[in-house]
């Protein structure tokens, strides 16, 4: 069994760069190829050994607890057809060994406050969170470890709180939390700073967090102190900050490829590269972009 066994999947917010596709679907259920965003992450979650998924749900995202619930009347009538390929990929959704867990975050205050609702779930040991909307490709291709997996793999080595980071353009340091620390270009470096959403020209580096992290439960505390932040949510970013020089926190450059689902071009590119790397839809694909001539 993992060390971390629980993961927090904040998905409690509005979604609105990708409105009118949320306005009544959360968009963790828009899928790239064949398999909803959400799913991605928690088969990552699954391969990094944790059994115990936490979603923070919020208003409209009934169609998340659908999706890893059993379907009765579509297997009844999958196993009647003869389908059992597809039943077994319906089945496969979620794992016998797997359980899930929803509380609700009553409104959008923040990431930081989604991950204060999934304490009493959570407890006193560390955790993973992972938000579904950067869908992260590791090595799983070449038969490596997803990227949560590598995280997991570090916090054995490491004990702290973990977060997955990668070089940004200097000029993107507004989208991100954004890391200093002592040996830029260690594969695992301790944090000595962290701030959200910098300007480029006062940002303490270009490390910028991507949507995977490892905490320790003494975050909940932190983030309880923190007055509201960038934006006026209640932001992790300065929770962690706040735990710095007590706890130790590591960034962690990962192996693989992030993709920003959360936005619209983050999401073409995740489709298009996943359609490409399907064996079902590859040459298709390719023979439809060389005949673009672009
Ligand atoms: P985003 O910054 O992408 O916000 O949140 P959003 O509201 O989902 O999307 P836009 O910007 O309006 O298009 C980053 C992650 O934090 C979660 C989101 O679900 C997403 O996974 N989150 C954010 C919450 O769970 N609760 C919040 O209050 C805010």
């Amino acid at each position: 069994m993992s060390l971390i066994r629980k993961a927090v999947f904040p998905v409690g917010g509005l979604g609105t760069r990708f409105l009118p596709a949320t306005k009544a679907i959360p968009k963790e259920m828009l899928p790239v190829v064949d398999k909803p965003l959400m799913q991605y992450a928690v088969e990552e979650a699954y391969a990094a050994g944790i059994r115990e998924m936490i979603f923070v749900t919020g208003r409209n995202k009934r169609a998340i607890e659908d999706h890893f619930d059993t379907a009765y009347e579509l297997e009844s009538e999958l196993e009647a057809a003869g389908k059992s390929a597809l039943l077994a990929l319906v089945n496969a959704i979620k794992p016998d060994d797997m359980d899930c867990f929803y509380v609700r975050q009553p409104r959008a205050l923040g990431l930081g406050h989604a991950v204060l609702c999934a304490e009493k779930l959570v407890g006193d040991e560390p955790f993973a969170v992972l938000l579904a909307d950067d869908l992260m490709v590791g090595l799983e291709a070449h038969g490596g470890p997803s990227v949560l997996a590598q995280m997991v793999g570090a916090y054995i080595e490491s004990p702290g709180s973990i977060l997955a980071v990668q070089d940004v353009p200097r000029a993107d340091t507004r989208r991100y939390g954004v890391v200093d620390v002592h040996g830029v270009n260690q594969p695992l470096a301790e944090v000595f700073a962290m701030v959200e959403k910098p300007d480029p020209l006062s940002a303490p580096s270009t490390l910028a967090v991507a949507g995977r992290y490892i905490l320790s439960p003494a975050v909940f505390k932190s983030i309880r102190q923190q007055p509201r932040g960038a934006g006026g949510e209640i932001q992790l970013t300065d929770g962690i900050a706040a735990m710095l020089g007590n706890e130790k926190v590591y960034a962690m450059r990962y192996k693989g490829r992030r993709y920003d689902c959360g936005s619209k071009e983050g999401f073409l590119q995740a489709t298009i590269d996943l359609a490409l790397a399907n064996t079902e839809l590859a040459s298709a694909v390719r023979s439809h972009i060389q005949a673009l001539g672009l």
